[in-house]
């Protein structure tokens, strides 16, 4: 019989129609919903595939009853939302979206980051909200981006794409990583330091680490602190990267100017975050590779991981 495939969300048909002969497709119907626990639960039972995106969490107790999976395929360069240590253990292979989004998703950084520090949000706002009177010297006066110092916390593909971008810029750019990358310190002039030092000196910090145990709360009271007081800060990776408390009194007490936020600790927010409550917070509902092609792209991956790993044969794309 054919291999029993679950998608944990609802993807348009021209990317799945490829497959209906091979595979018995179930789908959850909705495109702007998660799956339930029960359901995805009820589903792993029969389940020899399943793709998932960023919002299911797959867990011990799910892949116990996941007699017959084989493959996790996960639509995100991130994974935190999989139990990857255990599914190995189980013998299930997990896939990643890496490659087709970094390009986008480094756009999208580096976009967040000029609208946080020239005011480009907020200054929109002013003109919907009727408030526009007059050009006056220091209306809507932001900080410069050219030149200065962006400090990249993983450099990473993505986080290697941003720097390329800054240097576009004239930026010196500081990074810091877990192991050193003199391979791609060479390909764009970037500098190693110390995650300290990183803080001290850049007038732009930028997180691109993957939450893992070592990084979650990593931007917390303390590193908020070595920043400077001009310092803009800015998220695309993962909410869990930072302490959002901490981050909240760092920027209502000044110890840092602004930030620009794409992910939260716990996704979706709604306008009474304190977070929001604040002028010089940017923040974005986690769109950091959602372009058309990069979507499409990131959906054809995870599906091309199922088939390869459902005819036997090694993902393009494996967490390992
Ligand atoms: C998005 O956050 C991703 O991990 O792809
Ligand atoms: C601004 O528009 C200027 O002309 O300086």
């Amino acid at each position: 019989s054919r291999p029993r495939v679950y998608m944990a969300r609802k993807i348009p048909e021209k990317i799945w129609m490829p497959y209906k002969d091979q595979w018995d497709i179930q789908m959850w119907p909705y495109e702007d919903l998660p799956v339930s626990r029960t359901e995805l639960f009820q589903q792993l039972k029969q389940a020899d595939a399943i793709f998932t995106t960023l919002t299911d969490v797959v867990d011990q107790e799910l892949m116990d009853n996941g007699k017959h999976l084989k493959i996790i395929a996960n639509m995100a360069v991130g994974y935190d939302n999989i139990d990857v240590e255990y599914a190995h253990k189980k013998g299930i292979i997990v896939t990643n979206t890496p490659d087709v989004l970094t390009e986008s998703t480094a756009d999208l950084t580096f976009a967040l980051l000029l609208a946080a520090a020239r005011r480009l949000v907020e200054a929109n706002q002013y003109i919907r909200e009727d408030k526009w009177t007059t050009w006056s010297p220091l209306f809507m006066a932001g900080t410069d981006v050219h030149h200065k110092t962006i400090g990249i916390v993983g450099m990473g593909r993505i986080g290697e794409a941003v720097a390329h971008r800054a240097k576009g810029f004239h930026m010196n750019v500081l990074y810091h990583n877990r192991r050193r990358r003199p391979d791609a310190e060479k390909r764009i002039g970037a500098t190693y330091v110390p995650f300290e030092d990183l803080l001290e000196q850049s007038d732009f910090v930028v997180c691109m680490t993957p939450l893992t145990r070592e990084t979650e709360g990593l931007f917390d009271r303390k590193a908020f602190q070595k920043m400077k007081h001009t310092a803009i800060f800015i998220n695309t990776s993962r909410g869990g990267t930072v302490n959002e408390q901490d981050l909240y009194e760092a920027l209502k007490e000044g110890k840092i100017l602004a930030a620009g936020l794409d992910v939260f600790q716990h996704e979706p927010i709604g306008k009474d975050h304190p977070l929001l409550q604040l002028d010089n917070v940017t923040a974005l509902p986690h769109i950091g590779s959602a372009t058309k092609d990069t979507r499409y792209q990131m959906m054809k991956l995870a599906l091309e991981n199922i088939e390869l790993v459902l005819n036997g044969k090694k993902p393009k794309t494996p967490v390992t």
